[in-house]
């Protein structure tokens, strides 16, 4: 659709941003479901966050996504943050809805969606295992203990940080940290195994966050990077037996998510994965 001035706009704002693939989903959404709005990255650097926060309302801009390293800091600048965004500690989608900037974090809900979708089945009452415990690891628990998950373990190298975020979501469910070299123990219970840090995407290729002949036959391994497409630690579970899941489903639905939350319209899923899927094998 041509631009007019009705058309609504939209955005992603990153430090850096030119590898962002939210603009091309995002306008493949509007496309086809003729939505009159328009979407573009926008490079924002930390010094000037506060003025494209404001800008959003000078602007009569219709959201934004954020992303890195804008995620936490962004907090301070909005009106009202939804429960994911505060259990989480962390924005990702802005909506401007009545003069009002109120931040969501739909990455974790976005990751468990793709799950649940992708694998064909609900995961109420599973057993899951979560390695890392940064920020893609927080939002993750939370969407999981959303779902009713029977227990989360979260396993990390630092086991401070493993045991903090258990602690922070004590309330909401039965989520455990440990240590990564005492996966051994807790592993064979395991129905889910998901790998939320960065080790296997490039270019630290040859890195897995696990010692794969721990995982069992039948396990779901489940990575959040898609770049690679197969990581070291999913080709290791895949010839252990595990059945796969990867993380452009994450990338995906937490954009539909943002998606539904400005629009009030579901999101055209399969055409968003279509036009993104294409660009990632033609690069
Ligand atoms: P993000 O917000 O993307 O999750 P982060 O907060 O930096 O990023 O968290 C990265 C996660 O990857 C952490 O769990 C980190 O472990 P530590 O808490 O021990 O630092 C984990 N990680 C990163 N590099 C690692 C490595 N070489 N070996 C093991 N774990 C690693």
């Amino acid at each position: 659709m041509m631009s007019s001035s009705d058309t609504k706009v939209y955005g992603v704002i990153g430090d850096p941003i030119h590898h962002s693939k939210s603009p091309l989903m995002m306008n493949e959404a509007f496309k086809v479901l003729k939505i009159n709005a328009a979407y573009y990255a926008f490079h924002v650097t930390e010094e000037h966050l506060p003025a494209a926060i404001k800008g959003i309302k000078a602007l009569q801009l219709g959201g934004v996504n954020v992303t890195i390293p804008h995620k936490e800091t962004v907090i301070r600048y909005l009106d009202e943050l939804d429960e994911s965004a505060q259990w989480i500690g962390a924005v990702n989608t802005i909506v401007h809805r009545d003069g009002k900037l109120i931040g969501y974090n739909t990455d974790g809900l976005g990751y468990v969606r793709s799950l649940i979708e992708e694998s064909g089945q609900s995961i109420a009452g599973k057993n899951v295992i979560v390695l890392g415990a940064g920020g893609a690891a927080r939002g993750i628990v939370y969407a999981l203990c959303k779902q009713n998950v029977d227990r989360v373990i979260v396993a990390n190298r630092t086991v401070s940080r493993a045991e903090q975020l258990a602690t922070d979501f004590s309330s909401f469910g039965e989520v455990k940290g440990i240590a990564t070299e005492s996966l051994a123990e807790v592993i064979q219970a395991a129905d889910i195994v998901i790998n939320t840090t960065s080790l296997g995407m490039a270019p630290h290729l040859n890195t897995t966050p696990m010692e794969a002949h721990l995982l069992q036959p039948g396990q779901v391994a489940s990575d959040i990077v898609y770049t690679p497409w197969t990581t070291r630690f999913l080709r290791e579970a895949s010839e252990r037996g595990c059945h796969l899941h990867r993380g452009l489903g994450m990338f995906i639905y937490q954009g539909a998510l943002a998606f539904e939350h400005w629009t009030g319209e579901q999101a055209p899923v399969k055409q968003m994965r279509a036009i993104v899927q294409r660009s990632l094998t033609t690069e």
